[in-house]
This record gives structure tokens, C-alpha cells and sequence, in this order.
């Protein structure tokens, strides 16, 4: 199988890149191709000639989005669908990654896959009119919305990862302060891969949640990158308010893996994941 695989310096790029070197993996940057580019995604696509396109592009830091609606809609709605057509015409499978912030987070039991989406900011509206450009223009299509990525090549986008900002912090004085009241579940960006690269082969196309199991909130989540690294730094669990922020975030945002298991595939726990993440960090030194 000839990959092309869109966003291949972020985090989750870096890793499908790994998971996939068994096959012919087309690496392109951000600098080989600009997703709200029609043309060049099509004169790059057309000379890759893939069988399969993943794209992890993405403009996803939340305040930025707040701030330029446009590029949110040109990277991440538009983007999707410049990819879509030119798949549909090279006759390639696209997966797209989408976002648990398409949800508002009221619900208190896992987000299935046919539960209303209602964004709160300007971030998870476009990523929800990406999902739709998709779904609209080609039907050989994954959109996998996933939650929490941490991958050992850092958030291009974000810069870092959440786990690398507790490390740093608890070699900092005073206490860290970490919200408690948002639960969501972490996801290691080399399961997410390895997971996503199994779907690829089936030609069940559609919608998917594909994310770790399990649940914790940041406060959890950062206890546990403390413990496994043996770090005895003092942690604190603050309210959402303690941190003003412009943008609105789902105070819940589990996703049910339902429909994935159904296919036979599963993820693991969080916590294992966690764990991976750290041996694959410290095999990377
Ligand atoms: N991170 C999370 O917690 C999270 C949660 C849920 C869903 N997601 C979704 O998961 C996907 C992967 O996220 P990630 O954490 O791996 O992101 P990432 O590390 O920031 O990687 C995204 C990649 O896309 C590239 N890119 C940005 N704009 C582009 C454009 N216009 N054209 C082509 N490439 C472009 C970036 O390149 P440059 O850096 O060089 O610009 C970067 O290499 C995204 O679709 C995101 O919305 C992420």
C-alpha cells in the first residue's frame, strides 16, 4: 500500500510515520503541501498517486481559532475538503482526523458517534464543518475523532505536550495548579496509530471515535505522569474559573469506542499508554 501522510512532522504524523514504515509511506510537510492550497494539494497528490491519504493537518490552537475564524475554516474545513475531491479523483482512501470539542461536554456518559455534536469555540465549529466537507464529497473516508493527543515528537501546533509541560514544571518552585473539573481521556499518539492503521484496512467507511480508555481528569492525568516518572513534585487540583480563558472548553469529553470494537479493534487504558509514551521517550535520548 503507497501512504501519503499529511502533516508528517507533528505528533501524530511523526508516529504513523513509524507505525507504517513496513509500507511505502510518502512523508509531506506543511511545507510540501498547504491543505487550504486546492491546486498544489492537487498537483502534489496527483504526482504521489497514493493508495491511501491520511491527513493530520490541522490550525488547532483554541485561542488562535478564537481570534482568526478565517484560517480556522481554511485549515480545518476547506483543507479537508481541497483533500476529499482530490481523493475522490485519484480514487484514494482519505482519513481525516477530527476532535472531542465537537461535543459540549453536558453529557455525562461517553460520546457515540450518533450523538448531536454542539461546539463551544470557534476551533470545534470548523473541525465539525471539516468532518461534513468529508463526509459530503467522498464517500471512501475515515473521520476518526479522537481526544488529549501526546506523542513523543510534541504538538507542532501547540508546541510540546502536556506531559513534557508537567515534567518541566515539576522542576520549577511551588505548587502546580491543575484543573480537576474536565475529564477526558488522554490518548498516546503511537496506539492512535497503530489503531487507525488497522481500520485502514477494512473498507468500513465512516465516522469513528478512537481514542485511549478510560477517563481522568488533567489533575488525574497529571498525577499519573508524576508517579510513573517518580517525581514528588506538589500538585494542586484547581475549578476551570482559577484559569480565565476566552474560549469555552467541554467540561467532559469522553468518546465511546463502540463502533471501533465492533471491528475487532481495540484501545488500551490511558495509564498504558502513558507508560509507552515513556519508554518510547527514553528510547528516542
Ligand atoms: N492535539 C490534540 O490534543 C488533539 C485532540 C483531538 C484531535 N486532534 C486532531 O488530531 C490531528 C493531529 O493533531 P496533532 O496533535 O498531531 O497536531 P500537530 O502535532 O500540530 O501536527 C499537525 C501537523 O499539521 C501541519 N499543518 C498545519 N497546518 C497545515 C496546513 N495548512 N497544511 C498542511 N499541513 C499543516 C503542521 O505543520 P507545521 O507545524 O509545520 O505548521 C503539523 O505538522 C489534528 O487534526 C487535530 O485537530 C488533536
Amino acid at each position: 500500500m503507497k501512504i501519503a501522510i499529511v502533516g508528517a512532522k507533528g505528533q501524530l504524523g511523526m508516529d504513523f510515520c513509524r507505525v507504517l514504515s513496513a509500507e511505502t509511506v510518502v512523508p509531506l510537510t506543511h511545507g510540501d503541501v498547504d491543505v487550504s492550497n486546492f491546486a498544489q494539494v492537487n498537483q502534489v497528490l496527483d504526482s504521489a498517486s497514493p493508495d491511501v491519504v491520511i491527513s493530520t493537518a490541522a490550525f488547532h490552537k483554541v485561542e488562535e481559532c478564537e481570534k482568526q475564524p478565517e484560517t480556522s475554516l481554511a485549515v480545518n474545513a476547506t483543507g479537508p475538503r481541497n483533500l476529499a475531491l482530490a481523493c475522490r479523483r485519484i480514487n484514494a482512501v482519505l482519513v481525516h482526523f477530527s476532535t472531542d470539542y465537537v461535543f459540549d461536554g453536558r453529557q455525562q456518559q461517553p460520546y457515540t458517534e450518533s450523538d448531536l455534536p454542539h461546539p463551544l469555540n470557534v476551533y470545534g465549529v470548523s473541525k465539525l464543518a471539516g468532518e461534513g466537507m468529508v463526509s459530503l464529497t467522498w464517500s471512501r473516508h475515515f473521520v476518526v475523532r479522537t481526544c488529549g493527543l501526546y506523542g513523543v515528537a510534541g504538538s507542532r501546533g501547540k508546541g510540546g505536550n502536556f506531559a513534557e509541560t508537567m515534567l518541566r514544571k515539576a522542576a520549577e518552585e511551588g505548587p502546580i495548579r491543575v484543573v480537576n473539573d474536565q475529564v477526558l481521556t488522554p490518548t498516546f499518539t503511537g496506539d492512535l496509530a497503530e489503531a487507525v492503521s488497522r481500520l485502514i484496512r477494512s473498507e468500513a467507511y465512516g465516522l469513528y471515535h478512537v481514542s485511549a480508555e478510560g477517563q481522568c481528569s488533567w489533575y488525574e492525568f497529571a498525577r499519573k505522569i508524576l508517579e510513573l516518572e517518580n517525581l514528588k513534585a506538589e500538585l494542586k487540583p484547581v475549578n476551570t474559573t482559577e484559569f480565565p480563558s476566552p474560549v469555552q472548553r467541554p467540561a467532559y469529553s469522553v468518546l465511546s469506542k463502540q463502533k471501533l470494537n465492533r471491528l475487532g479493534i481495540t484501545m488500551p487504558r490511558w495509564e498504558d499508554g502513558l507508560r509507552r509514551y515513556f519508554a518510547q521517550r527514553a528510547q528516542n535520548r
